[in-house]
C-alpha cells in the first residue's frame, strides 16, 4: 500500500507544485493538502484538503491521526522580505511549525519529515563563491536565524530521537504556476511578467548583484529525490547545499532581451538590497551529488525559454 503524505503550506508557491507532483507519483487519494488558505482549482480538485494552521499542533496532530499521515512536507514559512517587517510572527510560523513536526515524529506518530532550509542561513562572512557545505553560518535576517535554528533542530531530532528529518538549502526558486510572496529573489519572476506585459521592470535589486538560483522543475525532483533514498544515503541531518543555476539582474535582462529586444530594466534597490548581499552568489552542493545522486537540469537559458513558453500559454497573466 502506497504511503499517506501531509502538505503544510500546500498552497504557496512551491507546495502547489509539489503536491501536484506528489498526487501524480502517490495517487490523489494518499496526498492531503493544507493551508490556511484555499489554493488554485488544480490543486483543491485534485484530493483532499484541510484548512490548517501549521503553529497549531493539535490541529496538525488531529489531521495527522485522522488520515493515518506517514510523511510531513512542511512547506509553510514567511520568506525574507517579509519575515524583516513582522519579526515575531515569522519566528513563530518558522520554529513552532517545525517543532511541531519534528515531535510527532519523535512520538512515532509519523514516520519521515522534509523540511526546506535556505541559502539564508549563511551570513556576509561565509565565502561568497562556491559556498561550502559547511562554513560560516551568521545569518543576519530574521528568516535566515529561522531556518538556521531549524538546520540545528534538525540535526539534534535526528541525533536525539533518529527522526527521519530531511532538508535543502533551496536557493532562490522560479516558477510559473504559482506567484512568490515576501522573497528576495522574487524580482526573478516578476522580471517575466512584465517582459511579457510588454512593460519597463523596476528591480529592486542592483544589476549586478548575483544569487544562486533554481528552476522550480529541478527543485520538486531535488525534494522528492531526497525524500525517497535510503536513510543511510543521508550522512546531512542539518540540510543539504543544492545548486542549479547563479545568475545577476542584468544577466537575466539579457536573457530576456533576446526573445523581447525591447525589454527595459531599471533599477531601484530598496531594503532587500542589503538581504541579497549577505547571501553567497554561488553554491557548492557536491555532498547532495555525492550522497543521493543529485543534479540540476535548468541553466538560465533553458528557464528564461520555459518561464516565457509557460506564462504565455497559461492564464496568469
Ligand atoms: N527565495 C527565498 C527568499 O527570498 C530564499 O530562501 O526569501
Amino acid at each position: 500500500m502506497q504511503k499517506s503524505i501531509l502538505i503544510l503550506g500546500a498552497c504557496g508557491q512551491i507546495g502547489t507544485e509539489l503536491t501536484m507532483a506528489l498526487r501524480e507519483r502517490y495517487g490523489n487519494d494518499k496526498v492531503i493538502a493544507s493551508d490556511i488558505r484555499e489554493g488554485n482549482s488544480a490543486l483543491m480538485e485534485s484530493g483532499s484538503f484541510e484548512l490548517l494552521d501549521a503553529t497549531n499542533y493539535e490541529a496538525v496532530e488531529n489531521i495527522v491521526m485522522h488520515y493515518e499521515i506517514e510523511e510531513v512536507y512542511l512547506m509553510a514559512a514567511m520568506l525574507s522580505a517579509t519575515a524583516e517587517k513582522f519579526p515575531m510572527r515569522a519566528w513563530d510560523l518558522n520554529m513552532n511549525s517545525l517543532l511541531h513536526v519534528l515531535n510527532l515524529a519523535k512520538d512515532k506518530k509519523i514516520s519521515k519529515v522534509f523540511w526546506p532550509s535556505s541559502i539564508a542561513v549563511f551570513g556576509s562572512n561565509t565565502p561568497k563563491e562556491d559556498t561550502p557545505q559547511h562554513t560560516i553560518m551568521e545569518s543576519s535576517t530574521v528568516y535566515g536565524i529561522s531556518k538556521q535554528a531549524g538546520e540545528r533542530w534538525c540535526a539534534y531530532y535526528h541525533k536525539k530521537y533518529g527522526v527521519d528529518v530531511r532538508s535543502v538549502r533551496y536557493p532562490g526558486l522560479i516558477s510559473w504556476k504559482t506567484l512568490p510572496g515576501g522573497g528576495t529573489t522574487d524580482y526573478a519572476i516578476d522580471i517575466y511578467h512584465n517582459a511579457l506585459a510588454n512593460k519597463k521592470y523596476s528591480c529592486f535589486l542592483k544589476q549586478d548583484t548575483k544569487l544562486p538560483m533554481m528552476y522550480m522543475d529541478d527543485a520538486i525532483r531535488a525534494t522528492i529525490a531526497i525524500m525517497e533514498c535510503d536513510a543511510e544515503a543521508i550522512k546531512e541531518r542539518s540540510s543539504y547545499n543544492l545548486a542549479g543555476m547563479s545568475f545577476t539582474p542584468a544577466e537575466l535582462a539579457e536573457s530576456i532581451r533576446k526573445r523581447f529586444p525591447n525589454f527595459e530594466v531599471e533599477y531601484h534597490p530598496d531594503f532587500r538590497q542589503d538581504i541579497a548581499d549577505s547571501w553567497p552568489s554561488s553554491i557548492d552542493d557536491s555532498e547532495a551529488r555525492k550522497d543521493w545522486n543529485w543534479k540540476s537540469e535548468f541553466d538560465l537559458e533553458q528557464t528564461t525559454e520555459e518561464m516565457i513558453k509557460n506564462l504565455r500559454s497559461s492564464d496568469t497573466l
